[in-house]
């Protein structure tokens, strides 16, 4: 079996409990050096077969599965969650060609990293509800549709993670003016988790000098909008308001403890 595992943004303790799992249990892994830290190794058992992605060619990879058969366990290791720009696709299309057999375990995305880093959710009432996950298009644009990107949604004022564009700040802040504020909220977070982590919390107007300022051009995350905002919530989320009623929960009412009184739930 191959499994397509996310790794998690960098440190070895957010690996989920399966990709840990597959990991022990990998006779063979492929992973990105130059994505994941060495560390995530120490869950693999000694003598496991370890080729590293970063100087591989697609074709590499695949000749790596094809020199195994379905009986060996074989792991990819990609950063963060696989489904976030994780070229997995042409290999799940590689595996389903071949009838070979195969699993996606999903892991931390370093936009959830990055979140808890800023201690900061990301879709607060009437700032955002939205996340969008995008990128400059650059030396792949032609595999972005037009309309699509930075700055097709920045007039939407949502909150922003921009992937995969550190290494080109000005063009960066550029599309993002086209729709936010020079003042709205932005961070830099390079290496999250990661050991030598860095968080750079500025603004669009100042974003190219805070991204030049870390010094870094890879694995940088950018994160814009107002949600970043360091200040109280300007309106309370619904969902736990007393005056809102839930499936699980009744509406309480002034005075009252019906519906308010939390439950403890039994597991013997
Ligand atoms: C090939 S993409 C993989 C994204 C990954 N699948 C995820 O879910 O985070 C690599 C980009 O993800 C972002 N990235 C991944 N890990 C990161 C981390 N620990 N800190 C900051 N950015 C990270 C950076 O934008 C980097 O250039």
């Amino acid at each position: 079996v191959i499994s397509f595992v996310g790794a998690g943004p960098g440190a070895a303790d957010l690996i989920t409990l399966r990709g840990a799992e597959r990991l022990r249990a990998a006779d063979v892994v492929v992973w990105a050096s130059s994505l994941v830290p060495i560390a995530l190794l120490d869950h693999c058992h000694e003598g496991v077969e370890v080729h590293d992605s970063a100087v591989m060619t697609l074709e590499d990879v695949l000749a790596v599965y094809d020199a195994h058969d379905d009986g060996a366990s074989i792991v990819r290791l990609h950063s963060g969650d696989p489904s976030v720009y994780g070229a997995i696709q042409e290999q799940i299309d590689w595996c389903v060609t071949r009838e070979r057999s195969f699993e996606i375990v999903p892991g931390v995305t370093s936009v959830a990293a990055a979140a808890a880093a800023l201690q900061r959710e990301l879709t607060i009432p009437t700032l955002s509800q939205s996340v969008v996950l995008t990128r400059l298009g650059g030396k792949t644009s032609a595999s972005m549709r037009p309309g699509e990107g930075v700055a097709a949604f920045a007039p939407a004022g949502v909150t922003m993670a921009v992937f995969l564009s550190g290494a080109r700040p000005d063009e960066l802040q550029a599309e993002l003016l086209t729709g936010y504020e020079p003042s709205t909220p932005a961070a830099v977070l390079s290496r999250v988790s990661w050991p030598d982590e860095s968080i750079v919390r500025t603004t669009v107007g100042e974003l190219p000098d805070a991204i030049r300022s870390t010094g870094a051009t890879r694995t940088v995350l950018v994160l814009v909008g107002d949600a970043l905002a360091d200040v109280p919530v300007p309106a309370r989320s619904h969902l736990y308001a007393p005056s809102h009623t839930t499936t699980f929960r009744l509406r309480s009412t002034p005075g009252s403890t019906e519906g308010r009184a939390s439950r403890v739930t039994d597991r013997a």
